[in-house]
């Protein structure tokens, strides 16, 4: 979910409706804002895409000057006009707008329902404006300070009272909360694009933080009431960059964006005159690295993909036995953990709650934490020992693609500074590596420049229903993050599968005319995947191929080949996945989906 708010001297409806769009990526299935006028709140929320709640708006306009406003993805109750938000007390006296879970709100609501409040909605949400009603005696402050302390669970809340007129109070745990600082109008926000077209000028909430907003003032306070003394963080980044920028979805526009965000998050770390590797935010030494002797990669969906192939990269660099697993999992089977162990943690948003738990479980331990994150002031960076930022910029789309490419680029330079400390790969290698990784970003030109014959096979094959993404060692890897690109977006059924694999079981499934994504851009493997090939090919299969320029002999089996740029088998992951983010996304446009916004999935999962 995300949330807004809005106090100043302009109309707030508006500002809560444009800020709600950026953050529509967090949520879609439903919206709402209220506002506060002459001692009354006006609530607009409607079930469905925020375009729905934008012309109710419009036909019912909500007068007032503070508000706040949220776009949902629902957890407890199904998507509803009622369930939406803004919730509201039995009197409307208090409104808030809630992202997260509260756990104990079961709990919460059995007292309350004793002592006679009337619940309109199946959410857990409602329970915290009864609760602060409840909870009031003398100012909201106080009333919303007292009900933080009975919460258990997730909260980023946006709270407004018509017997405290003027004035918004927000606090959060667990969830991310912003606060923008402008000129007689202050605001709050899920995340910085809501904002950006307002003020630069932000205050990053911590945990527990509360913030007081009136038109002209902001005050933050901490857990124990007093002034936390802030610093304002100024956002740099440009606001063109969080919009659509001629392209049809976004996700086209990240797609494209790629070897610009390849070489951004490369800047000053390598580079083609320097053969040093400078990663300044990992402060991880030589000694600290001598005791490690467990690595754990953990994270969710497309960061765990990025996560497989640092798996490969650190084993095969640095010589540590490195377990990749995935956050909500690796939680539960109660993994050996001790201050000798290093969890990377991989996260674009840096605010998913299974990998936040899985990283505060090592920490717990006495394990390192290094996290690859592409947000910055996000609670995972804020958190980690070491981090290590992806400079993709903000990524709108729900499917992850400049995010996932340069996830990969900061594990190669992990790798290769583990191993330079651990003196397990020689300078030679290094700067084999590093001249390949530099040259990457050209690698995706050229897949991107193959664009249209992408889109002719996927104009031409969009009724099929199901794909095979069959890949070894690491394209293996590269066909998962392929095989869930297609899921998300285009709902046809795929599977990867280890190609060596296939013929334990899959290959049952294989008929005529099934479509086969085959990837052969590793060396040590090519023979054996044309093996494969030839395998499914017997069993009436058609195949697309994927392999490096030089190994032209795959075109003696596949039905069709798409070459990406010789370079280091390590790296043919870069350039793979691009034409593999390609072919998902004009699946998914000939077929009609709606690309940035799969049903049923959502940019970022807060909760668990
Ligand atoms: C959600 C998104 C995925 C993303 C995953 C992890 O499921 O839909 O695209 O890969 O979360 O998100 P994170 O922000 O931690 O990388």
């Amino acid at each position: 979910c995300g949330i807004v708010g809005y106090i100043g001297e302009k109309e707030a409806a508006p500002i809560l409706v444009e800020g709600l769009k950026k953050l529509e990526y967090r949520g879609y299935d439903s919206a709402g804002v209220a506002v506060f006028k002459d001692g009354e709140i006006s609530i607009r929320k409607r079930k469905g895409r925020l375009a729905i709640l934008d012309e109710e708006v419009t036909k019912n306009p909500a007068k007032g000057n503070i508000g706040i406003g949220h776009t949902r993805w629902a957890t407890h109750g199904a998507p509803s006009d009622i369930n939406s938000h803004p919730h509201c007390n039995n009197d409307c006296s208090v409104t808030i707008v809630h992202n997260g879970i509260i756990e104990n709100y079961m709990d919460l609501k059995e007292d309350l329902v004793a002592k006679g409040y009337r619940f309109l909605s199946e959410t857990d949400t409602e329970v915290i404006a009864h609760l602060i009603d409840d909870l009031y005696k003398t100012d909201l402050l106080t009333a919303v300070q007292e009900a933080a302390k009975l919460l258990k669970g997730s909260y980023a809340l946006g709270v407004m009272s018509t017997k405290d007129p003027g004035k918004i109070i927000a606090v959060r745990k667990d969830s991310p909360l912003v606060v923008g600082l402008g000129e007689r109008e202050n605001f709050i926000a899920s995340d910085i694009p809501a904002i950006l077209s307002h003020t630069r000028r932000v205050y990053l909430l911590d945990d527990n933080e509360i913030a007081i907003l009136t038109a002209d003032d902001v005050k933050v306070l901490d857990k124990y009431g007093e002034e936390a003394g802030k610093q304002v963080f100024k956002v740099d980044w440009d606001a063109a960059d969080a919009e659509k920028g001629g392209y049809d979805y976004f996700m086209h526009k990240e797609i494209h964006e790629q070897p610009k965000a390849l070489r951004d998050t490369m800047t000053s770390r390598i580079s083609a005159e320097n053969e040093d590797i400078v990663l300044d935010k990992i402060k991880l030494g030589k000694d600290e690295l001598k005791n490690i002797n467990k690595v754990y990669i953990v994270a969710c969906g497309t960061a765990y993909h990025a996560g497989l192939i640092g798996k490969y990269v650190i084993e095969k660099y640095a010589r540590i036995p490195v377990e990749a697993d995935i956050a909500s999992e690796f939680r539960y089977r109660n993994p050996i953990v001790d201050e000798n162990t290093l969890l990377i943690v991989v996260s674009q948003s840096g605010e998913t709650a299974d990998t936040l738990a899985a990283m505060r479980l090592v920490r717990e331990s006495k394990g390192r934490v290094m996290a690859i994150t592409n947000v910055i002031g996000s609670t995972i960076s804020r958190e980690a020992d070491d981090v290590m930022y992806t400079w993709a910029g903000p990524e709108i789309a729900v499917a992850s693609t400049k995010a996932y490419t340069t996830q990969l680029t900061c594990m190669y330079m992990i790798g290769l500074h583990l191993g330079l400390l651990k003196e397990t790969i020689t300078k030679d290698f290094y700067n084999r590596i590093r001249t390949a990784l530099l040259r990457s970003p050209e690698d995706i030109e050229f897949v991107l420049k193959q664009e249209e014959k992408i889109r002719e096979f996927a104009y031409n094959n969009f009724k099929v229903e199901d794909m095979f993404f069959l890949g070894r060692g690491l394209d293996n890897y590269v066909a998962m993050e392929g095989s869930l690109k297609m899921k998300e977006i285009s709902y046809i059924h795929s599977e990867a599968y280890p190609a060596g694999e296939l013929k334990h079981g899959t290959i049952a499934l294989v008929e005529e005319g099934t479509i086969i994504i085959a990837l052969c851009t590793q060396e040590e493997v090519f023979e054996k995947m044309m093996s494969n090939i030839k395998e499914v090919k017997a069993r009436g299969a058609y195949i697309l191929a994927f392999a490096q320029e030089k190994n032209k002999a795959i075109e003696k089996e596949a039905d069709q080949v798409f070459y990406i740029k010789d370079t280091e088998d390590d790296l043919a992951s870069i350039g793979t996945v691009v034409y593999l983010q390609l072919l998902a996304y004009y699946l998914s446009v000939a077929r009609g989906c709606d690309v940035d916004k799969p049903r049923n999935l959502a940019k970022s999962v807060t909760v668990e």
